[in-house]
């Protein structure tokens, strides 16, 4: 898991992810899509991109919204992640969905094309993110919408601190980018707004939500921990101190277990701007 380039490390990371990335702890992230495409409301017959489609939860909610006359292409760099998507169309018979592995930070689209570019839970990976939503807003058509999510300070609190510490303990420094830092580099909605009116965009919005959960147990957390972007941190630790640091972190988490279960804080924040 010591790969110097991000890029390696995100695919490495995702497609180790991708078989249980899909997970029930995890269904904040098809709650995130189910609203996140409410509140665009995309008009049926439009062109729409899921940027960072992971395993497609985003572009399956956009393909109904949009309708059979609309069109939904689907980017990730993650191939095995991709393939979680594929079973789904295959199985549900979804027409309306493209897939291409493709870098976030370099599409290979033609300029002013689609009507909406979405984003859930994937800018905060990328190194240079004001550049990559520059290329983003070339590829949408004038005044179309761009809209990204990310998590709120509060998210996975305070579970996620007691996680960072306990990796510490155990010798697991992360860098900047690794996906567990990397989602803490929006949580201010400040600069999320900053971000958007950087790259031009007009009418922007950042609105907060809770979306979070009760977890039945200190398990599921693991089941969090272990199906996403945190799975990078857990496979640095040499495998025959995992299962100890297993056992003495699911033990300071059990304390927090009250009578409903475990609470997921998941704040997001549904970040949007649109092209003039
Ligand atoms: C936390 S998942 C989110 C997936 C999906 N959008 C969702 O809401 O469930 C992050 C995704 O971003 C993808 N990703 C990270 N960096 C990327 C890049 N530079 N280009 C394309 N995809 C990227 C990962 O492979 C992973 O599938």
């Amino acid at each position: 898991m010591n790969q110097p380039d991000p890029r390696e490390r995100v695919i490495q990371v995702f497609d180790l992810v991708a078989a249980g990335y899909d997970d029930a702890a995890l269904r904040f992230f098809p709650f995130c899509a189910d609203r996140l495409i409410a509140r665009l409301n995309p008009a049926p017959g439009t062109k729409l991109l899921d940027i960072a489609t992971g395993t497609g939860v985003v572009a399956l909610a956009a393909a109904q919204a949009v309708g059979a006359q609309g069109r939904v292409m689907a980017i990730d760099l993650a191939g095995a992640m991709l393939d979680r998507l594929q079973e789904k169309i295959v199985k549900f018979g979804i027409p309306n969905i493209d897939l291409h592995v493709m870098d976030a930070a370099a599409l290979d689209f033609r300029r002013d094309y689609f009507d909406y570019v979405l984003c859930s839970f994937g800018i905060f990976f990328l190194s240079d993110m004001s550049a990559a939503l520059r290329g983003w807003l070339r590829v949408l058509k004038p005044g179309g919408r761009v809209v990204f999510t990310t998590f709120g300070k509060r998210a996975f609190q305070p579970m996620m601190e007691l996680f960072v510490q306990r990796l510490q303990r155990h010798g697991v420094l992360s860098p900047d980018d690794s996906p567990t830092t990397a989602g803490t580099r929006l949580a201010d909605p400040g600069r999320c707004r900053e971000l958007l009116g950087s790259a031009g965009l007009r009418q922007i919005e950042v609105k907060t939500e809770q979306l979070g959960y009760h977890l039945k147990d200190e398990s599921q957390w693991w089941d969090v921990l272990w199906n996403s972007g945190t799975r990078g941190w857990i496979e640095q630790i040499p495998p025959a101190q995992r299962e100890l640091f297993k056992t003495e972190h699911l033990a300071e988490i059990h304390p927090l277990v009250g009578e409903q279960g475990l609470w997921l804080d998941v704040e997001v924040h549904f970040a949007g701007g649109t092209k003039p």
